[in-house]
């Protein structure tokens, strides 16, 4: 978890040894030309950019020696005035690259306080690393402090915000980087027990016997196949004066082998990062909670490790989830949407105003959107909510259709659905889709519908390149401040 003294300043702390100043570049006509900020830069105003290399393209970074023993990094910015996305990123990268320096002053440009809020969110999101399996690497990190400089102020509350939700994204990147040998349904509750001690919520967690017992069907049979024992967990936030209830229903495959129907070896590299929609929903919750926010949550962590043995379900088998409705699985690797059929039954029984689903649900969706985009599919208010949540974070989600006539490919012959149709590979993403979206509501009396949005983050969960902006290699923790935008607002 982040450690660094954050502070916003209109008046430039003086050169001095360990100390980095980040400074934008970008190119005015033909030439390149320092930003203006209110740092001091006069040492390095004469400094002929082309020659050492600097350059406007945006996160290239090139350092200079300043006064007093200090250090300038040139920053690219590819315009007088970046956009506020831009910003973040520009901050993430210089957090990240810098990282060998004690403090960090950063004048970027900014024309609000909302500018100089994401540059601090940036530049706190930027600095991660996951070094707790690396031995004699602990002690390469030395930032402490992180000066941004701006005239423009925001609120101390504001800035209280974000170091919350970027606390939160830490926190899911390190539950999501941490390898399955360690991180399994009990250890990964465990930690949730952790996580809200002090806070105002609640939780509740169901062993397998309690599963078995209260109709948990789809976790029950996913996690019967593996020596370490699925989990459900339920926290909840009800704090004074909320009118609105929102549930969060989060995927936690602590690993994905495909089950009998077996992932060849390569594809289950990374499916480590199967948890990834449970650690995010946890994680905005427990930053929703730490900022007081005026919303009741409900939040369903659906835990298993899905693994191949002879007590393993088989493809063919046949499992009632929490609402009654009966799934022949045929493929034991669409197993996410079991987990989450009973998640989102059991969210549904509280009639909440609205139920968002994360989750790391399918191939097809890294296919179509590739690994920045989340996919979002559901109610088209609810996609409208995620999608004004999303911009407001940075994040990016697209929204995708749930094609009627796709329904149809998950009849079952002796069952109420099916969890694949077997030799389809059309639509994957929004095939799943549709099956979440039988587990929506409430079949009682005629159905009672309840606004969702299920979000598709198998493409933006994990970061198999090389990293940029405020994005590390591995877990990304995407979504995360979506999630807690989502919950901030309130609905037109
Ligand atoms: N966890 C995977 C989805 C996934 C794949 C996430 C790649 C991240 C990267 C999921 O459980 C799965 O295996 N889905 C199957 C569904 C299929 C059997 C209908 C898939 O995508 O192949
Ligand atoms: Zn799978
Ligand atoms: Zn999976």
């Amino acid at each position: 978890m982040t450690t660094v003294a954050l502070k916003i300043a209109s008046k430039s702390p003086a050169h001095a040894q360990q100390r980095v100043f980040v400074i934008g570049v970008y190119k005015k006509g033909k030439s390149l030309v320092l930003s203006d900020g209110l740092a001091d830069a006069l040492a390095i105003r004469h400094v002929d950019l082309e020659t050492i290399s600097a350059s406007e393209k945006t996160e290239s970074l090139v350092k200079i020696p300043g006064p007093n023993g200090s250090t300038f990094a040139l920053i690219g910015i590819g315009q007088e005035q970046p956009s506020i996305d831009t910003l973040r990123d520009l901050a993430g990268a210089a957090t990240r690259s810098l990282s060998s320096f004690k403090d960090i002053v950063i004048d970027l440009p900014t024309a609000s306080a909302a500018d100089a809020l994401a540059i601090a969110e940036g530049a706190l999101l930027g600095d991660y690393q996951f070094t707790k399996y690396k031995s004699g690497e602990k002690a390469v990190r030395k930032l402490q402090a992180v000066v941004v400089l701006s005239n423009h102020r925001p609120s101390t509350k504001d800035l209280d915000s974000v170091r919350f939700a970027s606390e939160a994204v830490h926190f899911t990147r390190d539950l999501a980087n941490t390898p399955a040998n360690d991180l399994y349904p009990a250890s990964f509750a465990k930690a949730a027990e952790k996580a809200i001690k002090g806070l105002p919520l609640e939780i509740e967690i169901w062993d397998e016997k309690k599963l078995q017992a209260d109709g948990f069907g789809g976790i029950y049979a996913v996690g019967k196949g593996s020596a370490r024992p699925p989990r459900l967990v339920k926290i909840t936030y009800s704090p004074k004066g909320a009118n609105r209830h929102i549930a969060l229903v989060g995927k936690g495959i602590t690993f994905d082998t495909g089950g009998l129907s077996l992932k060849p070896g390569e594809a289950m590299v990374g499916m480590k990062y199967d948890m990834t929609g449970a650690a995010s929903s946890l994680a905005a919750t427990v930053a929703l909670a730490q900022m007081g926010a005026k919303v009741k949550l409900s939040t369903w962590l659906c835990l298993a490790e899905n693994m191949p043995s002879g007590t393993a379900q088989r493809p063919n088998d046949i499992i009632k989830i929490r609402n009654g409705k009966t799934v022949e699985v045929l493929n034991t690797d669409a197993e996410g949407r079991l987990v989450l059929a009973d998640g989102l039954s059991a969210a549904s029984e509280e009639k909440p105003d609205l139920i968002v689903d994360v989750a790391t649900l399918t191939g097809a969706a890294v296919i179509a959107l590739g690994n920045r985009y989340a996919g979002v599919m559901g109610d088209e208010a609810a996609i409208k909510e995620v999608q004004a949540a999303a911009s407001t974070a940075g994040e990016k989600v697209w929204p995708m259709p749930l094609p009627s006539e796709l329904r149809a490919l998950l009849n079952s012959d002796i069952a109420d659905i099916a969890n694949v149709k077997i030799g389809n590979r059309s639509g994957g993403m929004l095939v799943g889709g549709h099956f979440l979206k039988e587990f929506v509501g409430l079949a009682k009396g005629g159905k009672t519908t309840i606004p969702w949005a299920h979000i598709d983050i198998a493409g933006p969960s994990d970061n198999g390149g090389a990293a940029y902006g405020y994005i590390p290699k591995g877990a990304t923790g995407t979504i995360v401040r979506t999630l807690v935008n989502l919950a901030l607002k309130q609905p037109d």
